[in-house]
């Protein structure tokens, strides 16, 4: 499909979240090492969405400011008092008045939703649908707006407190999402009263309002999974882990070795290269790549670093963000690394032989190729290791180690050994 149709994507999030018990409002929780709000605005531009619309709460400063990190040019609108879904849609009337081709109505607390069902709908939308909804078959409805249709065709969404028992028998649910054609959506959605038994203006009304208009109305239908909601801390959890099947799914596919990927805990942005293997029980906080051939070994926590073509991290390692980890470098147990650089070929040695013992690198801190770090050994805050170094004694802050032989030169000492033929007995030079 061609979209060179424009799309504004409403997303709402003036929801408290009063069930989580958090200060934190309910969107800025994360999963995947990203917020709820960030997991839906990704899948909004990744569905070609060219203009976004977030709707907060009164006060909801710090919800505006992460859609504004995630889209730099998201405009907010507040809703000042919850009167439903539709009356949150209208917060954003400004931005609908300006016509564009799809509406996508999104809430910010389904995570999960994937950009190409976002795409399905917008599809529905070109074929000429002044409304979209997205259905899917719940296994348990209770709470969800039931689908009516009619011979396929799409009637209307009865709430669960306004259902008759029939309808209440329907398993085809309301997912929530809603799309709208552009031209038609303000006509359609300033008709939308609060004549039900919450008193709520309900944006599910404009299927019934658009059918009496004239225009069609259709659904799309996807899996469960797509809209879960998240109310409680429980759900926060079981949506985290479904993303986490999704995402260890996409890293052996692209041809990570995870030896037992339900202990392996990715971000939504963790990058591997090719023939990278994760050994059981690492975490992968946010901003982490990973380069071909490197091995990650168990119970290693990795967080913003960056870990370099064959190179060996853990087991029992930790690297804090701006760790960096170039071509080769062998990290072993007990260590922990913040924003400091590794040149090829530096290793720590963190085993005697007999105990294991912790290595420190601080901030700033460099170390050339080629070096050891024998544990247990800290290399304070901006030091720097001369490559080649074998370190067995801790380094202050801004200073620099070296320790390696003195390099010694003699001159004509080669062309005298080829005149000679041989070196000397222990052969040492001699002179
Ligand atoms: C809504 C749908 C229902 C669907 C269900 C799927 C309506 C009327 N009902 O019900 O058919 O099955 O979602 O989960 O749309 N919000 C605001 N301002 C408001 C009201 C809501 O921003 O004034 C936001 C909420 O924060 C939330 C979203 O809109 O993110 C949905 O609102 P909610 O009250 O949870 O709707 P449901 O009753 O779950
Ligand atoms: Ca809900």
């Amino acid at each position: 499909m061609a979209i060179q149709r424009t799309c504004l994507a409403i997303v709402l999030a003036a929801g408290e979240g009063t069930r989580m018990r958090s200060a934190r409002p309910k969107v800025l929780h994360a999963i995947a090492g990203r917020s709820l709000l960030a997991h839906v605005l990704d899948a909004v531009r990744e569905a070609g969405g060219t203009m976004t619309a977030v709707v907060v709460g009164l006060g909801a400063d710090a919800v505006a400011a992460e859609a504004r990190r995630i889209v730099l040019d998201a405009e907010i609108f507040v809703q000042a008092e919850r009167r439903g879904t539709a009356h949150a849609v209208l917060a954003a009337k400004a931005a609908i008045a300006r016509a564009p081709d799809d509406v996508l109505v999104i809430f910010g607390d389904t995570p999960l939703i994937r950009p190409q069902t976002l795409t399905r709908i917008r599809g529905a939308l070109a074929e000429g649908a002044a409304v979209v909804v997205l259905g899917f078959r719940a296994k348990d409805p209770t709470g969800y707006g039931r689908l009516v249709l009619e011979g396929g065709e799409l009637l209307a969404i009865r709430e669960e407190l306004d259902a008759s028992p029939a309808e209440r028998a329907i398993k085809l649910c309301n997912g929530g999402l809603m799309a709208f054609a552009g031209p038609t959506a303000l006509a359609i959605l300033e008709r939308i009263g609060n004549d039900n038994r919450k008193g709520e203006y309900y944006l599910t009304d404009a299927v019934t309002i658009a059918r009496a208009m004239g225009h069609k109305a259709a659904v799309i239908e996807t899996e469960e999974d797509d809209v879960r909601g998240i109310n409680t801390n429980a759900q926060l959890a079981e949506t985290g882990a479904v993303l986490q099947q999704r995402l260890r799914q996409a890293a052996m596919e692209g041809g990570v070795t995870l030896m037992a990927p339900e202990t392996v805990f990715l971000s939504s942005d963790t990058k591997f290269g090719r023939e990278v293997i994760v050994e059981p029980f690492v975490v992968f906080g946010p901003g982490v790549t990973v380069e071909d051939n490197a091995v990650i070994r168990s119970f290693s926590h990795l967080e913003r670093a960056h870990v370099g073509k064959g190179a060996m991290v853990g087991p029992y390692a930790r690297l804090r963000p701006g760790a960096r980890l170039q071509e080769d470098v062998h990290v072993g147990n007990f260590v922990e690394i913040k924003e400091a650089v590794m040149e090829a070929g530096a290793i720590t040695c963190n085993y005697d032989g007999v105990a294991k013992h912790r290595t420190e690198i601080g901030k700033n801190a460099f170390i050339g190729s080629n070096s050891a770090l024998v544990a247990p050994v800290k290399i304070g805050d901006g030091a720097y290791v001369g490559s080649g170094s074998v370190i067995t004694h801790d380094v202050p802050a801004a200073a620099l180690a070296l320790a390696r032989a003195r390099q010694v030169v003699k001159d004509g000492w080669a062309r005298r050994l080829r005149q000679r033929g041989s070196l000397g007995k222990r052969g040492t030079p001699t002179k």
